[in-house]
């Protein structure tokens, strides 16, 4: 029998299996997925500052009922990601200190303001919407643990992704002034969203090799085409103007035409020069200061439990 682990492991993917914690993985394949999983964990974490924000400005108890809940299953994303992440042989608290300290990297969409409660239906919308269409191709990771994961958060993002539109669905059909509230959001979320998939696959560094893996199931161009053209219906729906004068059925493609992010603006938000990363990353590090007390008392509640020998 054959027993060389790289060629069970190029068997396991080609046959659609799954990656488990224990099998052998080459070295590339565990940095690629320690990389991307923390890099959506901190994703999650990071992301609920934005939105955060609003909750104690909510219009009405129930829209702070659904926002609470909303941001509580953001920090329930990056605790569940965060535990894939260990099964590959990092710990929790390396993680944060890799985000802490700038050397991971989160989301650009989270550095963007939320400047008025439009924001949180503009978010809903486009940015959970874009995280679904990225996101739903991830159950079918070739990694275990990860695609998993993938599952749950999904269906979560989904009533995210519902209560937003619904969100921009009341204040679109109701005063002119609502109306313009929720227009203006959508015109400042739509080219962010757009960029959420990452840099075009010319210059897409990890692609190639994520989706030979099949870590990714499509490709950062492609998503996106199925992304807008998922938006353009639901615009419609909304009565809600999507910004760009060029965006157009492509009867030969299939598809619509759209203009590209200003990918530029991209790679600026991504190095750290974004209009909130200063904000985000201090607001972070102030959260994990102010939380040590519950570390070190979980710390010393689970040492007592082990001296009194229960489980
Ligand atoms: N924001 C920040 N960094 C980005 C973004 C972005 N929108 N897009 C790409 N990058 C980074 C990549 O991490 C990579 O950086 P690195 O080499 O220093 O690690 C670099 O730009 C080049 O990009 P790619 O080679 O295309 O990177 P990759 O193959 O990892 O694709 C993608 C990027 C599509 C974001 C992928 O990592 C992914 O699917 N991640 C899982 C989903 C996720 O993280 N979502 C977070 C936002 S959604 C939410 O949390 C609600």
């Amino acid at each position: 029998a054959d027993t060389d682990p790289q060629h069970y492991f190029t068997a396991l993917i080609e046959a659609d299996q799954k990656i488990e914690p224990r099998d052998w993985m080459p070295d590339a394949y565990r940095k690629t997925l320690i990389r991307q999983i923390a890099q959506h964990a901190h994703s999650e974490i990071i992301g609920m500052q934005p939105e955060g924000n609003w909750i104690s400005r909510a219009p009405s108890l129930g829209r702070k009922a659904i926002l609470l809940a909303k941001v509580q299953d953001e920090a329930g994303h990056g605790l569940y990601l965060y535990a894939a992440a260990e099964t590959l042989g990092v710990t929790r608290d390396e993680l944060v200190e890799l985000l802490l300290t700038g050397r991971q990297k989160y989301s650009s969409i989270f550095n963007y303001p939320t400047l008025g409660w439009a924001d949180v239906g503009a978010i809903g919308w486009l940015v959970d919407g874009a995280a679904i269409v990225n996101q739903v191709p991830l159950c079918r990771c070739s990694y275990g643990p990860y695609a998993r994961a993938m599952i749950r958060v999904c269906k979560e993002e989904s009533f995210h992704q519902r209560q937003g539109y619904e969100i921009l669905h009341r204040l679109a059909s109701g005063t002119p002034a609502q109306r313009a509230m929720a227009q203006d959001a959508v015109d400042r979320w739509w080219y962010p969203s757009l960029a959420m998939f990452g840099p075009p696959d010319t210059d897409s560094t990890h692609s190639q090799q994520s989706m030979a893996w099949k870590i990714k199931r499509f490709s950062n161009d492609d998503l996106r085409q199925r992304f807008v053209d998922m938006c353009v219906q639901q615009a419609g729906v909304l009565d809600l103007r999507l910004p760009d004068p060029d965006l157009r059925w492509n009867e030969q493609r299939q598809a619509y035409d759209y203009t590209q992010p200003d990918y530029a603006e991209l790679m600026r938000v991504i190095s750290g020069d974004g209009p909130c990363n200063r904000q985000r990353i201090d607001h972070r590090r102030r959260a994990h200061a102010d939380g040590s007390w519950v570390r070190e008392a979980a710390a010393a509640y689970t040492a007592k439990r082990q001296r009194e020998d229960r489980p």
